[in-house]
C-alpha cells in the first residue's frame, strides 16, 4: 500500500514524466470540452428523460433512484408500466404484430457505471423484453440475443410465457391485411379506423445524484413488419447509449434511419463534444437526414420518416428532439415529472403531403 505522501511523490514523477494529466485550473477544466473524468466533489441533477409514452414511468423512476435504487433499474421499472400496459400498442404487452400477426419484441439496454450493456431481438410471448436485456447482461457473456434463443434464455431465467396479441391489436392487424390489395380473398373493412403507432417505442435514460448513467430502449417495432426485421431498439449505439463519462441517449422513430448514424452513440458523442442534450439530438437529426436515401425525402429533402431522440447529460442536463415540430419528450427532476416540448428541425407545414 502506498501512503499519501509516497502517493503524491509517484504522481508528481509520474506527471513530470508526462505519464499523469498535470493538474489544471477550474477555468481549463470547464474550457476542455474533451474531459471525460469529472472532479471528486461532482453532484449531479438527478434527472430522467423518455419518450412522452413514459410520462409515469419517469416519476416512478425518479422517485426510485432518490430513494438509491440503481438507475438501470429505476429505468427499467418505469419502461415497465408501459411494457404491461395492453392499451399501449407500440411495446410490450398488446404491441402491433408482424405481417404474419405474431408480436415481435426488441429491447436493449446500457449500465453505465459497470460498463455493461444486455439486449433481446424479435422475442415473443415475453411481455417485459427490457427485463430479459437486462438478463442477457446480468447472466451471460453475450450482449444480445435473438428470437427463438432468446425465448429460450428467457424461459430458463423464469420468465412467464403468454400470448401478447391482444384483440384490439389482432383487430388491427387484421385491418391492415384486408386492406392489402382489392384482389386476394380478404373483404375490405369499410370502417377507417385509425391506428396511432406504426413504429412506437419507449426510451428512457437516467442519471443519479452520483452521476451515474444508464439508459434502456424497449419495443414491438414497426407495425406488420417482415417476420425477423431488427429495428434500432435491440442495437446498442442506435436505439440507445450510454457511456458513464458522458450520458445517455436514445431514439423512438423510424429504426432504419437511425441504425444508419448511430444515433444514440453520435448524440452522446457529440455531447462529450461539449454541445448540449438538445443541441446534440438536433446534430444527429441533420446527421440523419443527410444519410437519408433518396426515396426518404421528398424533393425538397424533407424526411418521409419521423424520429425523436432523448438525452440527459452526466450533469442532469436533458434534451429531447424531434425531426418535425408537435413532439413532446417526458422528464423527471426535482421540479416534478411533466411533458415538454421537443424541439425540431422542421416545421409540421413542411412535412411530406
Ligand atoms: N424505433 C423502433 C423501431 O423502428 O423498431
Amino acid at each position: 500500500m502506498l501512503n499519501r505522501r509516497d502517493f503524491l511523490e509517484r504522481s508528481a514523477l509520474l506527471s513530470a514524466l508526462g505519464f499523469l494529466p498535470r493538474s489544471i485550473s477550474a477555468e481549463e477544466y470547464e474550457a476542455d470540452v474533451t474531459r471525460t473524468v469529472l472532479p471528486a466533489h461532482f453532484r449531479a441533477r438527478p434527472c430522467v428523460v423518455s419518450s412522452a409514452n413514459g410520462i409515469k414511468g419517469v416519476q416512478l423512476a425518479y422517485d426510485r433512484i432518490g430513494s438509491g435504487e440503481d438507475a438501470l433499474d429505476a429505468i427499467i421499472a418505469g419502461v415497465n408500466l408501459v411494457e404491461l400496459d395492453p392499451t399501449d400498442q407500440s411495446v410490450g404487452l398488446g404491441g402491433l404484430p408482424n405481417e404474419d400477426g405474431v408480436v415481435q419484441l426488441d429491447a436493449s439496454c446500457m449500465h453505465g457505471p459497470t460498463r455493461r450493456a444486455g439486449a433481446v431481438g424479435c422475442l415473443e410471448d415475453i411481455a417485459t423484453p427490457s427485463l430479459v436485456a437486462k438478463a442477457v447482461m446480468d447472466y451471460t457473456t453475450h450482449v444480445l440475443l435473438v428470437g427463438e434463443g432468446a425465448r429460450k434464455f428467457a424461459v430458463a431465467m423464469g420468465f412467464k410465457t403468454q400470448n401478447l396479441l391482444t384483440e384490439k391489436s389482432r383487430q388491427d392487424w387484421q385491418r391492415w391485411k384486408s386492406r392489402l390489395s382489392k384482389t386476394d380473398n380478404w373483404l375490405d373493412h369499410d370502417d377507417d379506423v385509425k391506428i396511432n403507432w406504426t413504429h412506437g417505442t419507449i426510451n428512457m435514460n437516467a442519471v443519479t445524484a452520483a452521476g451515474d448513467v444508464s439508459s434502456v430502449t424497449t419495443t414491438s417495432g414497426l407495425a406488420w413488419k417482415l417476420n425477423g426485421r431488427l429495428g434500432d431498439s435491440p442495437i446498442h449505439g442506435a436505439g440507445q447509449y450510454t457511456d458513464n463519462d458522458v450520458g445517455a441517449a436514445g431514439a423512438t422513430g423510424l429504426g432504419e434511419m437511425n441504425i444508419k448514424v448511430c444515433g444514440g452513440f453520435l448524440t452522446v458523442e457529440f455531447m462529450r463534444q461539449g454541445l448540449t442534450p438538445e443541441q446534440a439530438g438536433l446534430k444527429t437529426l441533420e446527421r440523419m437526414v443527410r444519410q437519408s436515401e433518396a426515396r426518404m425525402l421528398d424533393d425538397k429533402g424533407r424526411p418521409r420518416y419521423d424520429m425523436q431522440l432523448y438525452a440527459v447529460g452526466k450533469d442532469g442536463r436533458y434534451g429531447g428532439v424531434s425531426m418535425y415540430e408537435g413532439a413532446s419528450f417526458a422528464v423527471c427532476d426535482d421540479k416534478g415529472a411533466r411533458l415538454e416540448r421537443c424541439a425540431f428541425l422542421f416545421k409540421n407545414s413542411e412535412r411530406p403531403r
